[in-house]
């Protein structure tokens, strides 16, 4: 059984489809992939299988179990958890509060403190565990946003576009990171406009393009389907290039 399946989504906002009828799984332990030019709805699908936005059909099931409208800290709970394409940082609190205050979410304080350690030590801040948060550089806040997601329990984290705004040996890192975590078990649906970070990182890649799915496979799959490069790669390739 998938750890995620997704079933014929669609949610419109007023007279806009910004998902149409999209449906994936995600394998336990894969990591997968979703692109599609800006407005494709990427951000639309995270938060409609995370809770934030109810969609008007279709299901969504982790675990086998029904959470398409349920609150997404019900689903946070379960395990199934989302960074945001902007960093959202708790206000005045250290990485070390930061984490110990995602940890509440399932364990109590002794226990979150511990936590909150180890997932320091996870995602590479304990030399900065104690340090102001709004010091902290864009990839350290990225990090943290996993190290967040991690935090609270969750097994199947949604990256938004973790990799925007890092540099190339920042980037370098944080694709170690997100494989490291994946061999511990955690499974990824992430986001990406970087195409060498998805086709080194996924074991497969959605398409999306105005609201839908217009294809998916391998990285060597979609790296060579005419449709996609016209939708897509083609431009970010014009545009990298
Ligand atoms: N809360 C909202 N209310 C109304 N329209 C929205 C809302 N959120 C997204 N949209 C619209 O839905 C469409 C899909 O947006 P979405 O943010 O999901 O795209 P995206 O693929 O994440 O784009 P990007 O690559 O720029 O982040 C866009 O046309 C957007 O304007
Ligand atoms: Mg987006």
């Amino acid at each position: 059984m998938a750890l995620l399946k997704v079933e014929c989504l669609t949610k419109r906002f007023g007279g806009l489809v910004a998902l149409d009828r999209v449906s994936l799984e995600v394998e336990e332990g894969h990591i997968m992939g979703v692109i599609g030019p800006n407005g494709a709805g990427k951000t639309t699908l995270f938060g409609t299988i995370s809770g934030f936005h109810k969609p008007q059909e279709g299901a969504v099931y982790f675990r086998g179990r029904r959470i398409d409208g349920l609150k997404p800290h019900r689903i946070c709970k379960m395990g199934l958890v989302r960074t945001f394409q902007i960093a959202q940082p708790f206000p005045g609190f250290t990485p070390l509060e930061t984490l110990v205050t995602a940890a509440l979410n399932t364990l109590p304080l002794a226990r979150a403190r511990k936590r909150a350690r180890e997932v320091l030590e996870m995602v590479g801040l304990a030399e900065k565990a104690q340090e102001e948060g709004g010091n902290l550089t864009i990839a350290d806040q990225k990090a943290l946003e996993v190290g967040k997601a991690i935090a609270t329990g969750g097994r199947l984290i949604l990256l938004d576009e973790v990799m925007a705004g890092l540099t190339v040996l920042e980037a370098q890192t944080m694709m170690s990171l997100v494989k490291r975590l994946q061999a511990q078990g955690f499974t990824f649906l992430m986001v990406e406009h970087v195409m060498y970070v998805i086709m080194k990182l996924c074991d497969r890649i959605v398409v999306l393009n105005f609201g839908q799915k217009i294809a998916e496979g391998t990285p060597g799959e979609i790296a060579g389907n005419k449709t996609v490069i016209d939708a897509y790669i083609g431009e970010e390739a014009a545009v990298a290039g």
